[in-house]
């Protein structure tokens, strides 16, 4: 490789910068384990294209010299390495993206650490790749963590792979050690899916067919790894799918002009191509591609645009502009694989959010059809997922949103889930397909709807929650409030947590799981109730906000008054009319809220009451009372009301 045009950088800055931009990219994902010699490796890749700093290097020949784990040759680990710790650990933590170049091409490597719990890094660096450098020890072989990184490359839809079969030095550069690790590899990989597949023998500490073919390997006449990086072609399934722009704003400088912007995620756009806006599924024409340097005659994936329409149509943030002829679908329930990546393990049922492109939704994920071991490749039956985990689930959107599957576009079938609170990523997920039950299962219109019964009732239906730990006195004044409202002629319903427990959850325990589900089963009943005509009251200790505002999300604006029954913990422990508290700090009942399973207090309920002992349980009531009274929700629905 030669490195002529790193001269440039002081005679023509801009020419040089020039070429630079006309070279192409490639972006790809070295993957190897602690030892595999993954960071000397990039290192050298870094340092044989001539674009390391110089005061870098100045301070890697010192880092050697102190290290010295190299005998005063250039340590190139310490290159990549860059935190203290790791270097003390010898292993990488995190993804790490480098920049390099050579004549030919620009290059992006995400450098993922090889440990065992770092699954999600990997998933997080192959995510964006064109092509995975698999590193194999000559010593050692294909290992597990060989199977497991080619499993996650190609899960995550890499075809591209680079076996570096690497430390041959360390096998007297045998042809027999390397032919045999192919061999192995090659029938492994076949087994899932990976056909694309070049075996190079190297060392990458003493720069054996790296950039140049080795004289210590005359049996090999295959390319060197830079070499093949240089020159591979990458299929360009991008521009020769369909045309998909995910619309990431809808720029709306002045009343004349309305542009859709986004990046390209798949195809090429032309003015005067038919298009289909999704979800709403109308339809238009490209009127122009605009951008910064004036109009363009065609536009390809991967390029960010603003197009406008010949047509006023109903197109939003977060929607796909498509092509008309070859229109993404739109579903809202879906078979997916998970990645796990949060310490909390998944539960299934609770509310997260989804963000696929620009669009976020909320979802919620059933229990796993299964998992997959990595290692093995078998599955297994799982009720959750934890951290780093894999897992095929169903997830059920709260709004139909425009698709592909992954294996045909990445950027319109790959998606993370968001803890709704905490708003950290906690898992990455690829989309399989629409379940078609969705499709099959449809809505039936009836003629006497909840405002006609409520009319009747001469009320206003809503869920009054009532949350708080166990002996707070959810029940006594729940109890108390209906006796009130029955007796002045209300019709009401009391969904109370140790009644339910019998019936509809009778199946369920405590752990955090159970509850979200005994709470979601609850929502659903309070809100065919109110469907009903109904005034429910819902006492559960319902520990934890996701579920309470997932309650709320069921029902309509005003039919949902959240009341906080707040009692110190030392109160209700002080109560225990159940002798729970007493054996749950004896240890003889686990997961006892405000024992060792938490409470998330509610944090603007509609009504927070005073439950510590100073006010008594009549008067709580009397205010809940007085809250209805004054939300309108003990009056007849005005005339004219729509449900
Ligand atoms: S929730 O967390 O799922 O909302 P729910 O209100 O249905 O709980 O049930 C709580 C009742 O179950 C408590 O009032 C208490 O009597 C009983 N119980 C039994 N075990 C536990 C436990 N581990 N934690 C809390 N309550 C428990």
């Amino acid at each position: 490789m030669a490195h002529t045009t790193n001269d440039l950088v002081a005679t023509d800055i801009e020419a040089y910068l020039r070429l630079h931009e006309h070279k192409s990219l490639l972006r790809f994902i070295t993957c190897g384990s602690v030892d595999d010699g993954k960071s000397t490796l990039i290192g050298r890749l870094l340092y044989d294209s001539k674009l390391v700093f110089s005061d870098h290097l100045a301070a890697l020949e010192s880092d050697s010299k102190k290290v010295g784990t190299q005998g005063g040759e250039l340590d190139f680990a310490l290159l990549v390495d860059g935190l203290a710790a790791e270097r003390e650990q010898g292993i990488t933590i995190d993804v790490a993206y480098r920049f390099f170049s050579t004549e030919r091409r620009k290059f992006i490597v995400a450098d993922t650490p090889g440990h065992e719990q770092y699954t999600r890094n990997m998933v997080t660096g192959a995510s964006t790749a064109d092509l995975a450098v698999i590193l194999i020890d000559a010593r050692k072989g294909v290992l597990t963590q060989t199977r497991r990184h080619s499993y996650l490359v190609s899960l995550l839809g890499i075809r591209n792979i680079v076996v570096a079969v690497n430390k041959l030095d360390l096998v007297d550069y045998s042809q027999e050690v390397f032919d045999r690790i192919e061999t192995d590899y090659r029938s492994f990989a076949a087994e899932i899916g990976l056909s694309d597949i070049v075996c190079i023998p190297m060392s990458a500490l003493a720069g054996d067919n790296i950039t140049e073919p080795s004289p210590n390997t005359p049996w090999y006449d295959g390319p060197t790894l830079v070499g093949h990086l240089e020159t591979v072609e990458i299929a360009d399934d991008l521009h020769t799918g369909p045309f998909r722009l995910p619309v990431q704003w809808v720029n709306r400088p002045n009343l004349d002009f309305r542009g859709f912007s986004g990046q390209i995620a798949g195809g090429v756009v032309r003015p005067g191509d038919r298009v289909r806006a999704l979800p709403s599924g109308q339809e238009s024409s490209i009127a122009r591609i605009v951008t910064a340097d004036g109009d363009l005659d065609e536009a390809v994936a991967g390029q960010s645009v603003t197009v406008t329409l010949m047509d006023e149509i109903d197109v939003s943030r977060g929607d796909v502009i498509a092509a008309a002829s070859e229109p993404a679908a739109v579903a809202d329930q879906f078979e997916c694989h998970l990645v796990w990546m949060s310490d909390e393990p998944m539960l299934p049922g609770r509310p997260y959010l989804l963000k696929l492109g620009s669009r976020t939704t909320g979802v919620t994920v059933a229990q796993p059809k299964y998992k997959v071991n990595v290692n093995t490749l078998e599955h297994a039956a799982a009720r959750t997922l934890e951290l780093n985990e894999i897992g095929v689930c169903n997830i059920h959107l709260d709004r139909r949103v425009p698709f592909d599957p992954y294996t045909a576009n990445r950027d319109m079938g790959g998606f993370i889930l968001i803890d709704r609170f905490t708003r950290a990523t906690v898992a990455a997920g690829l989309l399989h397909f629409a379940l078609r039950r969705a499709d099959n299962v449809h809505w039936q219109a009836v003629e006497v709807d909840k405002t006609a019964r409520a009319r009747l009732k001469g009320q206003r239906p809503a869920v009054v929650w009532f949350t708080g730990l166990s002996g707070a006195g959810k029940s006594t004044i729940a109890n108390l409030v209906e006796k009130r409202l029955h007796d002045q002629g209300f019709h009401t319903y009391l969904l109370d947590g140790d009644n339910v427990r019998h019936g509809l959850g009778r199946d369920l325990g405590f752990t955090d799981a159970d509850r979200v589900e005994n709470i979601r089963r609850t929502a659903e009943v309070a809100k065919l109730m109110v469907d009903s005509g109904i005034i429910v009251l819902a006492s559960f200790i319902s520990p934890f906000r996701a579920e309470r505002d997932m309650a709320r999300s069921l029902l309509g604006d005003g039919e949902f008054v959240e009341v906080h029954v707040d009692a110190p913990l030392s109160v209700a422990e002080a109560r225990d009319r159940k002798g729970l508290y007493a054996k749950a700090r004896r240890g003889e009942l686990a997961h006892f809220t405000g024992i060792d399973s938490p409470y998330e207090p509610p944090e603007t309920p509609e009504l927070r009451l005073d439950a510590s002992g100073s006010v008594s349980a009549e008067e709580n009531a009397g205010l809940v009372v007085e809250h209805l009274r004054r939300a309108g929700i003990l009056e007849p629905p005005a005339p004219g009301a729509e449900a």
